[in-house]
């Protein structure tokens, strides 16, 4: 499973640029005015960053609108994928974007359909949100289940970008039932690393070696 951290702060992506398990980065117009920053500049450091798919989501929700910034956000580098909201006219705008080469990931899927539809426009990522369904008492996970299900019934390419993660468990959840991508916030991939086991176990080695005296080098 690919690994893209969701965020636009670009001093978390350096951070885990550096651990090696980076595969991408997604923003989103939240998460850009979360950063502060101008949102083509920072699109064009971050593509600097990390090589791997860089999402960068239009503001327009009009056709012609989306078409007209996808187009001009496709320009900043090779790696910008181009995220435009699950409607009807986000959908014509990522047939036209598949139909020339321009890499998309449909966002704010709730629903299978949703992710059936994308899919056959030709989306290259489809980011079903679980942390909002959770929040509304229903479970994001099985909607993933239902999307790959759909997915490899008809080997359709798009794929699977698990979003809006809010805890560690959904990390390996969505590993268990088969998506492409998780994007997951920098906090919660710090958090992966760590088990009260491991670091006990650590210790009475450290501390077991220390008592023979000996050294490595
Ligand atoms: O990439 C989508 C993600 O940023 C949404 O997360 O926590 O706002 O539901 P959240």
């Amino acid at each position: 499973m690919k690994f893209f951290v969701d965020t636009a702060e670009v001093d978390a992506i350096r951070e885990l640029q550096a651990t090696g398990l980076l595969d991408g980065v997604t923003t989103n117009p939240s998460l850009i005015a979360k950063s502060g920053r101008d949102f083509k500049e920072v699109i064009a450091e971050i593509c600097e960053i990390v090589d791997g798919a860089v999402s960068a989501e239009v503001a327009a929700t009009d056709l012609e609108g989306m078409i007209r910034e996808g187009e001009h956000l496709a320009k900043i580098a090779d790696n910008v994928v181009i995220k435009i909201p699950l409607t009807p006219d986000g959908l014509k705008a990522c047939r036209h974007f598949s139909n020339n080469g321009i890499k998309t990931n449909v966002t704010l899927c709730f629903s299978a359909n949703q992710a059936l539809l994308a899919a056959k426009v030709g989306a290259t990522y489809i980011s079903p949100f679980v942390g909002r369904l959770d929040d509304i008492n229903l479970t994001g996970m099985d909607l993933i289940a239902d999307i790959r299900g759909i997915y490899d019934n008809y080997d359709f390419e798009t794929q699977i970008l698990v979003a809006s993660i809010r805890n560690i468990n959904q990390v390996s959840e969505a590993a268990l039932v088969g998506a492409d991508v998780a994007t997951i916030p920098p906090a919660i991939i710090h958090k992966m690393y760590h088990h009260p086991l491991t670091d006990k176990g650590l210790a009475a080695f450290v501390k077991d070696w220390a008592s023979t005296g000996q050294s490595i080098l």
